[in-house]
């Protein structure tokens, strides 16, 4: 069976179950070393592969339609291995609403190394091409971006790089292979942090890359095992049997996302909904064109920032936390938590204010979501 659909694929993943044993649930290769049994054995130490690892990173590989996959301790890990093609001198485009943590990987590291960046709006193609220099080798985008959810057109983006003649890196953290392949599109590595919707239940952290062709997956495979970040076997595992439920979860989780982005439009207590899947969000014509389908993130901003803890605190069943893309719920306050890197002004103008929440939205009954965010609203103001 060559070519089975998204979902049978994510169910059974690359090999699925151990072909020296029969084991049905993929085992967990809990080794550091190996019996080098011939001079072809393919596993030496498990800085370098793993067999768990591997199952996990041909599965990606073939989800995301990419030719070699790798798995990383984070999602950072996953961002660093992508900077680290890089050298002195040289300079990278990334999108202007990056996730903090990339932000904070950037100034406070990066830097050092005398690595240029420029914040740009991805969705806007004349200043993608206007932010273009000489020493620029990658344009590294989100798309959605976390937490304003602005939207790039891939294909567009990947073309404009791939004229000349530079890497463009996807994070696709937020809508995954499920709905978003950016490497059909044009893109020549996608990122995740795993830890997210691909995992699923917030009990790992995990990042994974998927390039395409050779020559990036060559420079990756030496990045992973000289800086030794790659993925531990059970937190591979974990990964693993997440991405088993993915496309009933993602299903889930964005039929809840609706129904939640609608009740807090016509909130009154509510000044604006970020959500990729309203009709009125600015580029909902290219989600539509180029994603299946718009996920479960959404941000919302108050019209009031009175009462703002009672609001995130306030849930009987939505819980305030960081991270995102696990089946619980999780409400976060992106100015103290997840963006607290970002200076101030920076913050701001994107939209980061003290009015600012950005829910993930769970596979919960839909009813007990709306609730829930009705008792946490009354909080406010
Ligand atoms: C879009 C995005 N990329 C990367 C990361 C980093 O992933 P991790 O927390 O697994 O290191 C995050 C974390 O929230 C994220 O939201």
């Amino acid at each position: 069976m060559d070519k089975l659909s998204f979902a049978s694929r994510a169910v059974h993943g690359c090999q699925g179950h151990d072909p020296h044993t029969g084991a049905l649930s993929f085992p967990i290769y809990q080794t550091s070393t190996y019996v080098n049994a011939n001079d072809d054995w393919p596993y030496c130490y498990s800085r370098v592969q793993n067999p768990t690892r591997e199952e996990l990173e041909k599965t990606i590989a073939l989800l995301e339609e990419g030719t070699h996959g790798f798995a990383f301790s984070s999602g950072l890990a996953a961002v660093l291995a992508c900077f680290s093609l890089t050298k002195t001198g040289d300079h990278i485009l990334i999108s202007d609403d990056v996730y903090g943590g990339t932000y904070r990987l950037i100034e406070q590291i990066w830097r050092r190394y005398n690595v240029d960046f420029t914040y740009v709006d991805m969705g806007d193609l004349a200043a993608v091409k206007a932010a273009f220099r000489p020493e620029t080798v990658m344009v590294f985008l989100e798309t959605p971006t976390n937490p304003m959810m602005k939207v790039a057109d891939i294909a567009a983006v990947s073309a404009v790089a791939k004229e000349r003649g530079v890497v463009c890196v996807v994070d696709n953290t937020f809508l995954t292979p499920y709905y978003q392949r950016p490497i059909p599109l044009g893109a020549d590595i996608v990122i995740h942090s795993a830890t997210k919707f691909l995992a699923g239940h917030h009990d790992t952290t995990a990042g994974l890359i998927v390039t395409q062709g050779e020559d990036l997956a060559e420079k990756m495979r030496l990045y992973l095992k000289t800086e030794g970040t790659g993925l531990a076997p059970f937190d591979s595992w974990l990964t693993l049997r997440g991405i088993k439920t993915l496309a009933l979860r993602m299903d889930k989780h964005q039929e809840n996302a609706v129904a939640a982005a609608e009740f807090l439009q016509n909130h009154p207590k509510v000044e604006k909904v970020y959500f990729v899947g309203l009709p009125e969000h600015p580029s909902y014509d290219i989600s539509c064109r180029q994603a299946s389908g718009f996920g479960g993130m959404l941000s919302f901003s108050l019209k009031s920032g009175a009462g703002v803890d009672k609001v995130l605190r306030g849930g009987d069943m939505i819980l305030f936390a960081e991270s995102l893309g696990g089946v619980e719920t999780l409400i976060t306050y992106p100015m103290t938590m997840t963006h607290a890197s970002i200076p101030k002004e920076v913050r701001e103008k994107q939209g980061i204010t003290d009015r600012l929440l950005r829910l993930s939205v769970g596979i919960e009954d839909t009813g007990d979501i709306l609730r829930d965010l009705e008792k946490m609203l009354s909080q406010n103001g």
